[in-house]
C-alpha cells in the first residue's frame, strides 16, 4: 500500500512533486488501461524515473505488459471490473491508452477521490466516441470541423448526405465512420448514391460495440493533414502551461496511419491557427498530459479533426526526432514535472504490419533495415498478428524529412515477418 503522505504531497503541493521508490511503501504508482505499442513506451518512461506500473490490458502478453512491474488482463469495458482492480491496485494516477474502457465508472472513482484520471475522467469520457468530442469542438467551442450528422439507420444515413426539411445534407463525397471505432476500422468514403448502403454495412460490420450508430462527414479536400502533439504541463509557478511540438505531417490508408514525419512545414498563418484551435480544446478537456490533435489544412484554412487525450500512433516518430519523445512527455506531464517540446531532427516513422494472421511470428531482415543510415526499430512483442495488425515501426532520422522518409521506408520494407 502506498503511504497517504506521498498520495497528499502528489496531489495538493503542485510546486514540489515527490517520486518514490517502486515496489516500497512509498511507490509512485502509476496503471495504465491499455498497454499496447504507446502504452508500452509511456511506461519505459515512467519506468526510468522510477515509477511503479501496472500494465493492464484485455489479453495476456500485450506489448506494455511485458515492460511492467505488474500485469493485469480484464475487460476494461466493464465497470465492475475496473472498479475492482482500480480499488484493489491503488495507483495514484490512471492513464488510459484506449478509448474502449468503462469511462463513467473513471469519472465515479476520480469524483468519489480514489483515483486521478489523466488527463482527466470527463476528457477520456468525451473522446471515447466520435460525438462526444465532435459536438464539444463544433458546437460548444466552436471550432471549424466537417459538416457532419449522427446517424442511427440507412434512411437516416441517405437523408443527412440529401438534407431535408429544407436543410443542406453533408452532400458527396463524404466520409461514414462508427462513432466507436480507431484506426480506419468500419470507415469509408462515399462518392455517389451507389456507395451508401455498403458503406452502411462496412460501418456496422466495423464499429467496436453495434450499436449501430454513425457520423457522416463531408469530405474535406485538404491540402495537408497534421497531428498537433500538445502538452499541458505544470511551470514552476505550478500553473499549467501548454506547449507544442513542431507539426507532424502524415498519410493514412484505409483511415490508417502508415507514415509520418516531423516537421511537417506550415504557411505562419496556418501554424498560429493550429495552435489556436489545439489550445482552445486541450483547455477544455483540462489536466495534465500530451494530446494528439488531429487537423486538415487547406492553405490558410484549418479543420478540428479529433484529438486523443493520450500519445498519438503518428507521434511514434518522435522516438527519433525530439529531445523528449512524446511518451516521455506524457510521462512528465501526468507526473508534475517540466517538458521540453523542443525538436532534435528531420525523421520519419514507417509502419509494419503483420502481413499475414499467425501467433508467435518471427521477423526477418533486421539486420538489414538497421543498416540503412539512421535508422531505428521498434517490434512490439505483440503475440498474435493480423494482416492488418502494426507489428513495428520504423524510425529514420535525416537532415532532411524528404530523406528521412525515403530511409523509414526502406527500413520498413526490409523486415519480413515471417511464420513458423
Ligand atoms: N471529413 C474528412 N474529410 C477528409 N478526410 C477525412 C475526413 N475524416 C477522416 N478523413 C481521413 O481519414 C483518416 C482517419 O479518420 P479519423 O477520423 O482520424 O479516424 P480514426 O479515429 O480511425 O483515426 C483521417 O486522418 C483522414 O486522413
Ligand atoms: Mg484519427
Amino acid at each position: 500500500m502506498h503511504s497517504v503522505s506521498v498520495f497528499f504531497v502528489f496531489l495538493k503541493v503542485r510546486t514540489m512533486t515527490t517520486l518514490g521508490t517502486p515496489l516500497s511503501p512509498h511507490a509512485t504508482k502509476v496503471m495504465l488501461l491499455g498497454s499496447g505499442e504507446l502504452g508500452k513506451e509511456v511506461l519505459i518512461a515512467l519506468q526510468r524515473l522510477g515509477v511503479e506500473t501496472v500494465a493492464v490490458d484485455r489479453y495476456d502478453h500485450a506489448p506494455g505488459q511485458q515492460v511492467a512491474h505488474h500485469a493485469r488482463t480484464i475487460a476494461m469495458s466493464d465497470p465492475a471490473q475496473l472498479k475492482a482492480l482500480i480499488e484493489a491496485e491503488r495507483p495514484h494516477l490512471v492513464v488510459p491508452e484506449i478509448e474502449a474502457i468503462a469511462t463513467p465508472m473513471l469519472e465515479e472513482l476520480e469524483a468519489a477521490g480514489v483515483v486521478r484520471v489523466i488527463p482527466t475522467a470527463r476528457a477520456a469520457r468525451l473522446t471515447m466516441d466520435r460525438e462526444g468530442i465532435r459536438r464539444l469542438a463544433a458546437e460548444t467551442l466552436g471550432l471549424p470541423t466537417s459538416p457532419y450528422r449522427f446517424c442511427d439507420a440507412l434512411a437516416e444515413l441517405q437523408a443527412a448526405i440529401d438534407g431535408e426539411n429544407g436543410k443542406p445534407g453533408v452532400g458527396y463525397p463524404c466520409i461514414v465512420k462508427p462513432v466507436m471505432s480507431s484506426s480506419g476500422k468500419g470507415q469509408s468514403k462515399i462518392d455517389g448514391p451507389e456507395d451508401v448502403s455498403r458503406a452502411w454495412d462496412a460501418a456496422m460490420a466495423g464499429g467496436r460495440v453495434s450499436h449501430g450508430r454513425v457520423i457522416v462527414e463531408g469530405f474535406i479536400d485538404f491540402d495537408y493533414e497534421i497531428t498537433l502533439l500538445t502538452v499541458r504541463a505544470l511551470g514552476a509557478d505550478g500553473q499549467i502551461e501548454t506547449h507544442f511540438c513542431e507539426p507532424i505531417g502524415h498519410v493514412q490508408v484505409g483511415g490508417d496511419y502508415v507514415e509520418s514525419w516531423q516537421p511537417h512545414p506550415m504557411q505562419a498563418a496556418a501554424l498560429a491557427r493550429a495552435r489556436q484551435i489545439a489550445q482552445a480544446v486541450t483547455d477544455n478537456l483540462g489536466g495534465q498530459g500530451l494530446f494528439g490533435v488531429e487537423l486538415f489544412v487547406k492553405g490558410e484554412q484549418v479543420w478540428f479533426s479529433e484529438v486523443s487525450p493520450r500519445p498519438h500512433d503518428t507521434g511514434l516518430v518522435t522516438l527519433c526526432t525530439q529531445h523528449q519523445s512524446e511518451f516521455e512527455l506524457h510521462a512528465r506531464a501526468i507526473l508534475g514535472l517540466p517538458v521540453d517540446t523542443a525538436l532534435r531532427n528531420p525523421g520519419a516513422s514507417a509502419v509494419i504490419y503483420g502481413g499475414m494472421e499467425a501467433t508467435g511470428i518471427v521477423f526477418d531482415g533486421v539486420d538489414a533495415a538497421l543498416r540503412v543510415p539512421g535508422t531505428d526499430l521498434r517490434l512490439f512483442g505483440k503475440p498474435e498478428s493480423f494482416a492488418k495488425r502494426r507489428m513495428g515501426v520504423a524510425l529514420a532520422r535525416a537532415d532532411g524529412v524528404e530523406q528521412a522518409r525515403r530511409n523509414a521506408k526502406l527500413a520498413a520494407s526490409q523486415v519480413q515477418p515471417r511464420r513458423v
